[in-house]
């Protein structure tokens, strides 16, 4: 594994060249969660940066949380999420922006999965299902780094998905040697994003890899899973896996109670959809407010 990422680190490159807003790490990186200290130097720093401010606020107010009202401040959201959650969002926003704009497809997945590990989370009464959803939120994001940074390398591993009929994952590991999970991993690695949502993203097509995080992992997994079985945004390929006999178990799954989730799931995703086409036209003022689950 040790060599692996180096040669992840040379299939990036130089890390400047993947955007985040200058100086985000070495402020927000060593933050974390149950200080005080941390909560309130965390609102400084965003709260100051009016932009910054928000594009959080945006995705704090996006369909992944459920909250019931708008949260209008930063400290707000620190208060409802937590320095992790936010810590996160912050770090992520610049990468988040770029799905936004050039690959709307996996920013409609990524939002949808995060809305369903968000379902899955509250209605099997899980902990954390704020850091669940951010994890899903972020668990593909290896595949814009692959697409930002191997341009070439993205054209061949389409055109071998649509001729071998394969998925996403299994071009990137016959082609790149190495695959979006283990690459968003680093990355998040690198950011110095918590551990909690670093796992479920290197973990989220092999649950059993995952030894710490095991039930945030699963989610993400039936998460994804799900989403792709119902057809919303685009994750690179077709092809619904099977959910994995660990995550089924760990949640404690049922045929009956994953055809409740999966209803319960598409019902909201038809406001996702509205929310990601009035983030598309510009007009963030008419993108609905998604009540609580
Ligand atoms: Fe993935
Ligand atoms: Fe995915």
């Amino acid at each position: 594994m040790g060599n692996k990422w180096t040669d992840i680190r040379s299939i990036i490159g130089d890390l400047k060249s993947i955007p985040t807003l200058p100086g985000l790490i070495s402020k927000l990186g060593a933050l974390t969660e149950n200080n005080k200290a941390s909560a309130q130097e965390m609102a400084r720093v965003v709260s100051t940066d009016q932009i910054l401010s928000v594009k959080v606020l945006r995705l704090v107010n996006s369909a992944f949380y459920g909250f019931s009202r708008r949260v209008s401040t930063v400290s707000n959201a620190i208060i409802l999420l937590g320095v992790n959650v936010v810590k996160s969002l912050t770090i992520s926003s610049s990468i988040f922006e770029i799905m936004e704009k050039n690959t709307v497809g996996l920013w409609e997945h990524s939002m949808g999965v995060a809305v369903a590990a968000n379902i899955i989370a509250r209605e099997l009464k899980l902990p954390e299902p704020e850091e669940t959803s951010t994890a899903a939120l972020l668990h593909d994001i290896g595949k814009v780094i692959i697409k930002i940074r191997l341009r070439e390398d993205y054209g061949r591993l389409t055109q071998a998905i649509q001729e071998k009929g394969i998925m996403m994952i299994e071009a990137e590991q016959e082609l790149l040697e190495t695959d979006h999970a283990e690459i968003g991993a680093w990355i998040a690695q690198t950011w110095l994003l918590p551990e909690k949502l670093i796992e479920p993203i290197a973990c989220h097509h092999n649950v059993e890899k995952s030894l710490v995080q095991r039930t945030k992992t699963s989610v993400v997994h039936v998460a994804d899973v799900l989403i792709k079985a119902s057809a919303f945004g685009f994750s690179g390929d077709d092809i619904v896996p099977q959910i994995q006999p660990v995550a089924w178990k760990k949640l404690g799954l049922t045929e009956p109670l994953l055809e409740k989730l999966l209803e319960k799931i598409e019902d909201k995703l038809v406001e996702v959809k509205q929310f990601s086409l009035e983030i598309q036209s510009g007009d963030e003022s008419k993108a609905p407010h998604i009540p609580v689950v």
